[in-house]
């Protein structure tokens, strides 16, 4: 397997479109992670040098030298310079403002911040490294498991712990946060900034809010890591306890941009007792477990049937997938969800398609997951 240093000797020699300047000189070249046969990275690029032809070009690029090298699959994440960035690279006076006002920039000499997680605070003061902010990914082997319904109501029972509750429906080809929570309205700019839509106490950002009639996205991978990105940059999210992020059901490029972004992120694997569903789930695990993101649990949705008269419970879609699962990853089983509808009804001025009730058995399960994460110390 490549290494972090291989990789950088690797992609000495790249270019700075503007300047000429070395990216690995410059350290414009971050958040460098391998895994067999991977390789995931960040470049920085100036804001007048990152047209659409260099940044392909520049992919271009890395990924030939990387996959001559072994690695098969390379993800390749570019982002804007900030000031400071732009500055400590000896760029910055190309920028009107405070760096350009006839004060002394910063030497080139001076290196920018390097390493995991480095800089994000300026992106938002959520991933800064003093943010108390407890981050978790709410993952899926496969799509139709629960995963979102899980996402929102666990947000909602939180909310109702008196938690300070944000969702990020980073789901981007099936976005559905919004309509399971019943969310007509669009989100407002204030400040140049998005103000994330309140529903039932939590604040919610989803591409669904930005894409009209609901039309397919068809987008590319650059793309997707700069919406995550937007997500916290052009957000006021205000103070928050707790994000979860309903992440895209799988292993593909948002989870690695997840842990570039956030390493800090914990995680909640939702499976269906189903056996082949907790098997397909595992390797959502295993994600968790190779970007060492800690899994708090596992949810096991569609556990089972409750009889309304008898209080029978049928195993509708098998039984102990979501234990083994938790099993094999060596964590807890935190809760099992059984089927039901929320009973809401859409003439009621709360509704919500997909969020239980409080007084909802459901809900109340929901409640009690709340609960334990904030026991067990996840949720401050
Ligand atoms: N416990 C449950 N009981 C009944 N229906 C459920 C339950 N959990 C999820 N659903 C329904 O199953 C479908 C898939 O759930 P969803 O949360 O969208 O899954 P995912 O996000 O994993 O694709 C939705 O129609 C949802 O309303
Ligand atoms: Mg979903």
């Amino acid at each position: 397997m490549i290494t972090r240093e291989q990789c950088l000797d690797l992609l000495h020699g790249l270019q700075e479109p503007l300047s000429g300047k070395d990216l690995v000189e410059l350290q414009w070249i971050r958040d460098i992670m391998v895994k067999p046969g991977q390789v995931a990275l960040t470049i920085i690029l100036a804001p007048d040098g990152a047209s659409d032809s260099i940044r392909d070009g520049l992919t271009a690029q890395i990924k030939s030298k990387l996959v001559s090298s072994g690695a098969t699959d390379v993800h390749v994440r570019i982002r804007i310079a900030s000031e400071q960035e732009m500055a400590a690279a000896g760029l910055g006076h190309r920028n009107a403002g405070p760096v350009s006002q006839g004060q002394s920039t910063q030497s080139s000499g001076q290196s920018a911040p390097q390493g995991h997680g480095a800089g994000l605070e300026q992106l938002s003061p959520l991933l800064s490294p003093s943010s108390k902010v407890a981050f978790i990914g709410v993952a899926s082997g496969k799509g139709g498991v629960g995963k979102s319904t899980v996402t929102v109501n666990l947000a909602v029972a939180l909310a109702r712990q008196g938690k300070k509750v944000g969702v990020i429906d980073a789901d981007i080809y099936g976005f559905s946060v919004p309509d399971m929570m019943g969310i007509e309205d669009r989100p407002i700019i204030q400040d140049e900034q998005v103000i994330p839509i309140e529903r039932f106490g939590v604040k919610v950002m989803s591409m669904g809010f930005f894409v009209e009639d609901n039309s397919p996205i068809v987008w590319r991978g650059p793309m997707l890591g700069k919406m995550l990105r937007n997500f916290f940059q052009e957000v006021n999210w205000g103070e928050l306890d707790v994000v979860l992020i309903d992440l895209p059901p799988g292993t593909g490029d948002i989870a690695l941009d997840i842990h570039q972004m956030i390493p800090q992120t914990k995680e909640i694997i939702v499976t269906t007792p189903h056996s082949t569903a907790a098997f397909v789930a595992a390797r959502a695990g295993a994600m968790a477990i190779t970007t060492k993101h800690e899994i708090i649990g596992v949810v096991e949705n569609m556990a089972y049937l409750e009889c309304g008269a008898c209080g029978d419970k049928q195993y509708v879609f098998g039984r102990g997938g979501g234990g083994k699962l938790a099993e094999s990853l060596h964590t807890s089983l935190l809760a099992q969800i059984p089927l039901g509808a929320p009973e809401n009804h859409p003439s009621e001025p709360d509704f919500s398609p997909s969020v239980y009730r409080e007084s909802h058995p459901i809900g109340q399960l929901y409640n009690e997951l709340a609960q334990r994460l904030i026991d067990n110390g996840v949720i401050s």
